[in-house]
């Protein structure tokens, strides 16, 4: 099959977890110590090639702060994918997650595709959530987990091409 098939992606998660820096890894290969805290929400577009074909991602990278959490219904209930990000040194942000998740079961659309993003890896030594604990909660939900570092680049792109196998598998 050729031509260009396009994949809307959210990202959701806690303010600080590493959203928009994973976006900024897997488009654009850089990362920032002091990357700014997201008013409402950010796109950024990148292709992949996956043998015959090139996927475009159209992802929308949504600002954690409790402050715009209504926003984020906007741009997740049209997508085809939802990447939620906790940091794997906070505790908290597990919680967040699966907070991100009822809200996406109740108000998300239906057959979206979930996959559950432990960033930081690179902190690992600090790990705060038991590894298994995050998987179980994946597979009980059908999401792919996935550690990531958007500071390494561990596991990031993998992540994107994880989501459009699922996504458009053929
Ligand atoms: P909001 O926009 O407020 O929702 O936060 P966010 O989830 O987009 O977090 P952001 O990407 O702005 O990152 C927050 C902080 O974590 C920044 O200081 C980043 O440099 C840092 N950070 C992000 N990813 C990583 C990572 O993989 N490893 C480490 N060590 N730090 C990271
Ligand atoms: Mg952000």
């Amino acid at each position: 099959q050729s031509g260009q098939a396009q994949i809307k992606v959210v990202l959701l998660g806690d303010s600080g977890v590493g959203k928009s820096s994973l976006v900024l890894r897997f488009v654009a290969d850089n990362f920032k110590i002091d990357s700014d805290s997201t008013v409402g929400a950010s796109y950024m577009g990148k292709s992949l090639q996956f043998n015959d074909k090139t996927i475009k991602f159209n992802i929308w990278d949504t600002a954690g702060q409790e402050r715009y959490h209504s926003l984020a219904k906007m741009y997740y209930r049209d997508a085809q994918a939802a990447i939620i990000t906790y940091d794997i040194t906070k505790r908290e942000s597990f919680e967040g997650l699966k907070r991100y998740y009822r809200e996406l079961q109740e108000f998300g659309p239906k057959d979206i595709v979930i996959n559950i993003a432990g960033n930081k890896e690179d902190l690992v030594e600090t790990e705060a959530v038991p590894p298994e604990e995050a998987k179980e909660f994946a597979s009980s939900i059908g999401a792919i987990y996935r550690k990531t570092s958007a500071k390494t680049n561990y596991g990031v792109e993998q992540m994107f091409r994880d989501i459009a196998a699922k996504v458009l598998p053929d």
